[in-house]
């Protein structure tokens, strides 16, 4: 057996869960559904000011207004102190905390170190000792780089990742399988693949798209259009990271302490197809700039979900089709208010 004893644990033990980055955009959606489930939950977040305050600011106060058992820690996670004080009495903690985004990690890859590899390892430090809390980190699906072989799969090898962005979510995936081996906590590294729905961050493609369709202006479009995504509607995200949260780890198998799941929409679609999507659900035309493919970009993902599927009983619910319009509903009624 590799690394400590394994822990094993009933369903729904985790009744007192730990989010950071639960003021964005994800971690904001998660915590709404913890939160109606009927657990406590505790946010760290420093309300980085990546995009507008104001957006994290909003999402807490709708989690604050669900009447419900929320605490919040405006705090680093880089900082130890803060992270000790947000941990007290947790019995799980879901890690989205992170400066995201493939573009701006050219800009500030320091930074992006910083965030997301020294912040992941003082949670991880924090958790010492306490070998029954389960820890899941928010990675991304990034990590596969340029991998021609599609779909991709959990075992298929991720050592040519393109931007500082994707090898900070790889380098943190290492710390977190360390951590198991040394101190046993079940541990669960979700590949995120692009994920959209509303309160999607401002700067991201569907976001942007739409909001630069509705006012008319024109499109930047990186390549040629061919270039393809595997899009996840934010509530299928969130219920692969509940049910990895929840998933019982098995005694009799040493390895399901830790685990890598692709959580993807399983399904790609072009980045014209997008645009076009958008354009259609706004009833407006997509001007477009055609551009250079930037560095650090990849030409598609496309998630093979099926460990997910048989041990997290995963499966994504909201296709493309359906999702596209669910989101330009919600920006059609919040605009002015979402605004980067
Ligand atoms: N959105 C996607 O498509 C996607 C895809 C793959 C992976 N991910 C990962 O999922 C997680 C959530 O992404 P999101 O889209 O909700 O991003 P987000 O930027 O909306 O949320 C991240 C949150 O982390 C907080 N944060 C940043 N630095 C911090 C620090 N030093 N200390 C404390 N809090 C800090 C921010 O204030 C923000 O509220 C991230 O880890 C991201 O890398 C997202």
């Amino acid at each position: 057996m590799e690394g400590r004893e394994v822990n094993s644990f009933a369903m729904n033990s985790k009744e007192h869960v730990l989010v950071t980055g639960g003021a964005g955009f994800i971690g904001s959606h998660l915590c709404e559904t913890l939160l109606e489930q009927g657990r406590s939950v505790t946010i760290l977040d420093n309300l980085d000011p990546f995009y507008d305050v104001a957006i994290k600011e909003q999402n807490l106060a709708r989690l604050q207004s669900l009447g419900k058992d929320l605490r919040m820690v405006r705090g680093d996670i880089r900082d130890p102190d803060k992270v000790r004080e947000a941990m007290e009495g947790v019995s799980g903690v879901i890690h989205l905390a992170a400066l995201a985004g493939v573009r701006p990690s050219l800009e500030r890859p320091t930074e992006y170190w910083s965030v997301n590899l020294v912040g992941t390892q003082t949670l991880l430090d924090a958790l010492k000792g306490r070998p029954e809390v389960p820890f899941v980190f928010g990675s991304s699906s990034s990590i596969y780089g340029g991998n021609e072989k599609v779909p991709f799969h959990e075992e298929d090898p991720v050592d040519e990742p393109v931007s500082p962005y994707a090898a900070t979510k790889k380098a943190g995936e290492l710390c977190c399988r360390v951590f198991h081996h040394l101190y046993g906590n079940p541990v669960s590294c979700l590949r995120f693949f692009t994920v959209y729905g509303p309160r999607q961050r401002p700067e991201m493609a569907i976001h942007k798209f739409t909001r630069l369709i509705d006012e008319g202006k024109k499109i930047p479009m990186f390549g040629d259009g061919e270039s393809s995504r595997d899009y996840t509607f934010v509530s299928d995200i969130v219920k692969g990271v509940v049910a990895s949260l929840d998933r019982r780890v098995d005694p009799g198998d040493p390895s399901s302490g830790f685990r890598i799941y692709n959580l993807g929409g399983s399904a790609t679609t072009t980045l014209k197809g997008l645009i076009d999507r958008i354009a259609s659900a706004l009833g407006k035309e997509a001007l477009i700039e055609q551009l250079p493919m930037q560095p650090g970009d990849v030409l598609r993902t496309f998630a093979d979900v099926s460990r997910a599927e048989k041990e997290l009983g995963f499966q994504a619910e909201v296709p493309i089709d359906q999702g596209i319009p669910l989101f330009v509903d919600w920006y059609r009624e919040n605009k002015g208010r979402t605004q980067a």
